[in-house]
């Protein structure tokens, strides 16, 4: 049985510990705030996967923290925004009151553009590298938040509600998958290929092992939520149900929805076994993706 690289976890969770958002009084409420949700806990899958890439094609993980740490930056944001009242009104995250019902609808929202904005500075001021290679990370970054990924995502999960009958178009539904969680994770293991010279043909095995573990992740995500009890998921369990949401278990039921994550999963690892590197990490981590509880 493979186990998730703690170690990885470790340097990601020190890394994202040692942040300062602000040192000016009239700001600190808001540094707590973003810190807040931060460090609540979290998987940190994002930041690891980033980690774990970079060792398959042979860079050391510490190098590639910056860039790392800007997704879970931006992953933390999109969580905040999620839970609003205006969105999925959801009151528990990682274990904690969202941000929220802890600091009030208005901190909330600028917690989540502030973690955003940073996370920009973060890795334009701290990620080392050729300056034409980290921006072209970064544009993979921004390109899976903006309208081509998470945020255009999160507006076709908000505006399509299940039930209106003729079926579900199964397309439809693995393309909101991918775009609301699937960009931002393929964009995880597309940042650090970006910042090293691989060739096109070399980076194939890689692109089609993230675009298949984003699919996995919301498809797993679904199931949870159908699945999981509040205390495991650390967020509340039935909120997909509860505002009517077209997820893979309300479309397919909860069987067919666990077929579909197992043939993903199988998708992913084979993927990943055309690498002609070390991908041992990026397995665990598939592996964790398709059984965890949490
Ligand atoms: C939850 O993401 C939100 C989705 C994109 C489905 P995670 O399950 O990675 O949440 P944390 O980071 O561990 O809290
Ligand atoms: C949210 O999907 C994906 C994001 C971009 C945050 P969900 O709404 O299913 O995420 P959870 O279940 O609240 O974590
Ligand atoms: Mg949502
Ligand atoms: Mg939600
Ligand atoms: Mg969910």
């Amino acid at each position: 049985m493979s186990t998730y690289p703690e170690d990885l976890r470790e340097l990601v969770d020190n890394y994202l510990d040692g942040l300062r958002f602000s040192s000016a009084p009239a700001t600190a409420g808001l540094d707590e705030a973003m810190r807040y949700s931060l460090l609540a806990g979290g998987k940190r899958i994002r930041p690891v996967l980033a980690l774990a890439t970079a060792r398959a094609i042979g860079i050391e993980p510490e190098r590639v923290l910056p860039a790392a740490a800007a997704i879970e930056l931006i992953h933390t944001y999109s969580l905040i925004h999620d839970d609003l009242p205006a969105m999925d009104d959801d009151e528990l995250r990682r274990g904690m009151p969202t941000s929220h019902v802890k600091f009030g609808e208005n901190v909330a929202i600028l917690a989540g553009d502030g973690l955003f904005a940073e996370a920009m500075r973060l890795f334009t001021e701290r990620q080392e590298g050729d300056p034409g290679r980290v921006l072209a990370a970064l544009r993979e970054l921004v390109t899976a938040t903006g309208v081509g990924g998470m945020v255009g995502g999160q507006y076709v999960d908000v505006t399509e509600l299940e039930g209106g009958g003729g079926g579900v178009d199964p397309d439809r539904l693995r393309e909101m998958h991918s775009l609301k969680t699937g960009r931002l994770i393929a964009a995880s293991v597309g940042v650090v290929l970006a910042l090293r010279s691989l060739s096109e043909p070399e980076t194939i095995p890689y692109r089609r092992f993230a675009e298949e573990l984003g699919v996995l992740f919301q498809i797993v995500d679904d199931i949870l939520d159908v699945t999981g009890s509040d205390e495991e998921l650390g967020k509340p369990s039935g909120s997909d149900e509860r505002h009517g949401k077209l997820t893979y278990v309300s479309a397919y039921g909860l069987d067919e929805a666990r077929e579909l994550a197992s043939e993903s999963h199988r998708k992913a690892r084979a993927a990943l076994s055309e690498a002609a590197a070390e991908t041992d990490d990026l397995a665990r981590i598939t592996d964790f993706i398709h059984t965890r509880h949490t």
